[in-house]
């Protein structure tokens, strides 16, 4: 049901490589949405390399996710606005959530709270990231969904349930994958690694743009 990353790690050809992400995406724009777990600052990593790579990268974080991670982190990595708030219009005279929506290219949520997917799986639109998704047409731009949470969490009939919601939906679910938790024991809803999550994402945009699967 969710992608799996491969093994792959060699150096070249590593998607931890800005360079071996710039050609799918230099000048692209990225949003990434950052939500209130332990993994947010996992985030720091992705953002960083895609701004490496030449994308344009816009973060935006629900007030729990700052609670982890200053937006001033991810500014500095972005070397661009970050989106706390609904109500606060940074950039665009525009409903802000639509321009932001409309614009993105790929979208990244992660880590993605047990809360932020059960707002997408039944259409809840009250914090900034989920408002901003809201407004993607997901036939166009695909929105990767990386979870993240407790395995008593993960494993609630509620979560599983929406994960199935979310699929079928057209949302792409990277993960989670089983280790070492920060409550201290080990088990299944582990973020994904940054540079897996980075290679899902970027095997997914090239083979939107072959031909066959041609990118918008
Ligand atoms: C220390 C701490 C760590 C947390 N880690 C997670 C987590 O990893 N995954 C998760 O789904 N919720 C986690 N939560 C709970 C969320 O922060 C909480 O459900 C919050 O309302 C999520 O809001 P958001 O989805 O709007 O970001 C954690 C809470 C605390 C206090």
């Amino acid at each position: 049901m969710a992608k799996q990353p491969s093994q792959r790690h060699a150096a070249s050809g590593s998607p931890d490589d800005p360079q071996v992400l710039a050609p799918v995406f230099r000048g692209t724009r990225v949003l990434v949405g950052v939500t209130g777990g332990i993994a947010a600052y996992k985030a720091c990593h992705i953002v960083s390399r895609l701004a490496q790579a030449g994308a344009q990268v816009t973060v935006a974080m629900t007030e729990a996710a700052t609670r982890f991670v200053t937006p001033l982190t991810f500014q500095a990595l972005s070397g661009r606005p970050v989106y706390t708030s609904q109500w606060e219009h940074v950039e665009s005279h525009d409903p802000q959530h639509v321009s932001l929506a409309r614009e993105a290219a790929v979208a990244i949520v992660a880590p993605a709270t047990m809360d932020c997917m059960a707002k997408l799986a039944t259409g809840r639109t009250d914090d900034v990231v989920t408002l901003i998704l809201s407004a993607i047409d997901r036939a166009k731009t695909p929105v990767f969904l990386a979870p993240s949470m407790n395995d008593a969490m993960w494993n609630q009939p509620s979560t599983q349930r929406n994960v199935r919601q979310l699929v079928d939906d057209g949302f792409h679910l990277i993960g989670p994958g089983e280790g070492w938790q920060a409550c201290r024991t080990v088990g299944a809803g582990r973020m994904t690694e940054p540079v897996q999550i980075l290679e899902v994402v970027t095997d997914t945009l090239r083979l939107r743009s072959t031909p066959r699967g041609k990118r918008r």
